[in-house]
This record gives C-alpha cells, structure tokens and sequence, in this order.
C-alpha cells in the first residue's frame, strides 16, 4: 500500500520560497499545497483555524519514492500550513497539514537550533533511540526556525535503515515544521543517502546560505583529513584544494552581520576525537570575520574561549562549540580542562541561539530542558566584539 515512508520534511527555507520534501513507500506522483494561517480572534484566544485557504500549490506527475519540490511566490517571515499529497494507480496518500515559516529578512530576530550524533553513537546509546525522541521533542518545545545537524545524525549512513531510525522517524514532529541543514559525518560514510534525502546547493558535502544577518557555511571535515586530497604532501589544508577555495572564495563574498560555520570534527575541544589537523582552517577563519564554529564527533557539549592565533583573545576571537548533542559520554572528557575550554558538560543536549541584530545569544539545554551554559555576543559597528 502507497504510504509515505520519511517525512515531509523541510530543506532551502528562504525569504520567498521553500523545499518540500518526502519519501513514499513506492513511486508515485508528488504535490505539495500551501494554505494561509489565518487566527481565530475569538475572546482572549488567538489561535490558528484549520487551514483552508489555499495560496499555493506545486506538484509533478512523475513518479518517484523521493519527492522534492520547491515552492515559490511565499511572504517572508510567514507561517502557513501544507499538505503534501502522493497518488499512483494503488492509491494515494497525504500528510497535514503542518506549519511552516518562510526565512526572515536581512535585520529581523530568528532563532536556530543545533544537534549531532543522533546515529546512537556506535552502539553506546543502550536508550534504544529514546534520547534522540527526547532531544528532538525539547527542540520542537523551543520552536526554532531553523536546525542544523553537525553530523553522525546515523551509525552507518550507508544502511538505507538508519536515516528512519536514527533520523526520520525520532524527529518526525521537529522535521514537519523546521527546515533542516546537516552536514557529513564519518558514520554518514559519504553515503549517496546523504546527496538523495537532501536538497542543498551542489556539491552538498559543502554549501553556503544566509538567513536573517546570519551567514551560514557547511563544511566536510570528513573531506579535508583525507590524506589523499591535501594538494601538498605536507599534509597541509591549503590551496588548490577545492572545498579550502571555496571557503575563502565564500567567506570573501560574505556580506551578513554574522558568520557562523559549522563541520563535523572539532579543532578544539578537552577530549578524545580532537581532530587538531583542522586548525589549519582557523587562520581562514579568523581573516574572514568568521564569529561562531559548530563542531561534534566528541560526544560532549564544549564552548571555548573565544580564540585567535592559538590563544584566547577576548576582544576579537572565535568561539568554537562542541554540540555532541544526543551523545553523554563523560569518559571521553580530559580529567582536566585545556586552556582553550571555558565550559564543558557530558550530557545529551542541543544548542539554542537566538539572533537579534548585534547580539547573538547561546543557550545549551540538556535533553530534560535544563539551561546549563549560556554566552551572549555582542558585534559594535566596527566589529569589535564583547562576550559575556
Ligand atoms: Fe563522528
């Protein structure tokens, strides 16, 4: 029977325009209708009606299991409702309708959320997936407009099993309603999985976006620590190799108030799985105004200092935070801090950070909804920044 297998869920949020996608259990057709969230103003209630007012559809008789289809003519910063509507001659299936908001404009508040290691961590999470359902449900609790995955979001991504186990079906409710960005992991295994589930700019392992005054940069670390793609044989990151071109060539073009990039293995954290060869990246970093670096791999939440030069400077460096997200694992922390290190907690959690023109706020809250560490940005107008 025709059902719908993963999903819907939601990729490429923008200003005017939206990525729908879904897997269906065999080929069928795909449409995707887009309804006005219009308010019930009755006493002090002001809640959403049943969608019924339709301002947009899009579809594609084609028949395919993976379906995406990309909406545009949208308002910004609006919610609305969809229904995503799948049919073949044996049948036909629907899901929603679900809410939705478009990207904010340029200098407008927006909030995002950050996880990793969803993939059970290979085989320590003994919960049998109740952690990832847990953390994904706080998440949906704070309502971001926008979440970002920092990798091993599986155990094995070549297992087509796994992207629902680990993924699809613990974030259902999250993934309905929160467009999406993740990036390769080494259990992803740079697995085709990853390139057909998700819609992002080619070549997908790496991309940019912006959203509100933030720009976004995607990274594969997994990429840059294969010895075979160092175009030097000093086993340096550095010119000539095509994502380290990229990543200079973007963050040069980079106009938003904010930058913020994100890759799977840490250049700092107190713990195993530091991955140091990646600090070569840090000088690119630093010349290109990058703010904040999301990392994982080390199954922990970790926040530097903010650090420039290979030392902590607290007038203009970069912080760079381990959100290890669904993983805890205590052992896998130093028995002391390294000096890099200003806070560390082994506790399943995911990352909030609310954007508001020239201050950026990070909360990390574990997996129960506790507020364990927060740091407030702020950028002046020439750039100099204040952490708190
Ligand atoms: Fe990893």
């Amino acid at each position: 029977m025709l059902s719908i297998v993963k999903g819907p869920y939601l990729q490429r949020p923008a200003e005017t325009g939206m990525t729908f996608m879904w897997e269906t259990s065999e080929p069928a057709s795909s449409r995707v209708n887009v309804f006005a969230a219009e308010r019930i103003h009755s006493g002090h209630q002001g809640n959403y009606k049943t969608p019924e007012r339709l301002v947009r559809t899009a579809g594609s008789d084609d028949d395919r299991t993976i379906h995406r289809i990309d909406m545009d003519g949208l308002e910004p910063a609006t919610a609305y409702f969809y229904t995503v509507i799948s049919e073949n001659a044996r049948g036909k299936t629907e899901s929603g309708p679900h809410p939705f908001k478009t990207a904010v404009r340029k200098g407008e508040p927006f909030c995002f959320a950050v996880t990793s290691e969803t993939g059970g961590y290979s085989g320590f999470d003994q919960t049998n997936g109740i952690i990832n359902r847990n953390l994904f449900g706080q998440m949906q609790n704070y309502r971001p407009d926008l979440a970002l995955f920092i990798g091993d979001m599986v155990n094995d991504g070549r297992q087509y099993d796994d992207w629902s186990a680990y993924l699809f079906n613990p974030g259902r409710g999250l993934l309905w309603n929160t467009p999406f960005y993740s990036c390769l992991g080494n259990h992803e295994c740079n697995a085709s999985w990853y390139y057909d589930f998700f819609a992002y700019d080619p070549p997908k392992n790496y991309y940019s976006f912006d959203y509100g005054d933030v720009h976004f940069v995607c990274l594969d670390s997994t990429d840059f620590v294969k010895r075979e793609h160092y175009p030097n044989a000093a086993g340096t990151i550095c010119e000539g190799n095509p994502q380290y071109d990229f990543l200079v060539r973007d963050l040069q073009a980079a106009s938003a108030k904010w930058n913020i990039v994100y890759f799977h293995y840490p250049p700092y954290v107190s713990g195993g799985y530091q991955v140091e060869d990646l600090r070569q990246l840090c000088p690119v970093l630093e010349r290109h105004g990058v703010d904040l670096v999301f990392n994982s791999h080390t199954i922990v939440y970790e926040r530097s200092h903010p650090l420039r030069d290979g030392r902590v400077d607290m007038e203009n460096g970069i912080v760079y935070v381990v959100a290890g997200g669904a993983g805890a694992m205590p052992d896998w922390l130093l028995p002391k801090r390294e000096w890099h290190t200003s806070q560390s907690l082994a506790v399943p959690h995911f990352v909030q950070v609310s954007v508001v023109s020239d201050r950026l706020e990070l909360r990390a809250i574990d997996v129960e909804g506790r507020l364990f560490d927060t740091l407030q940005i702020r950028k002046a107008a020439d750039g100099g920044k204040t952490f708190r």
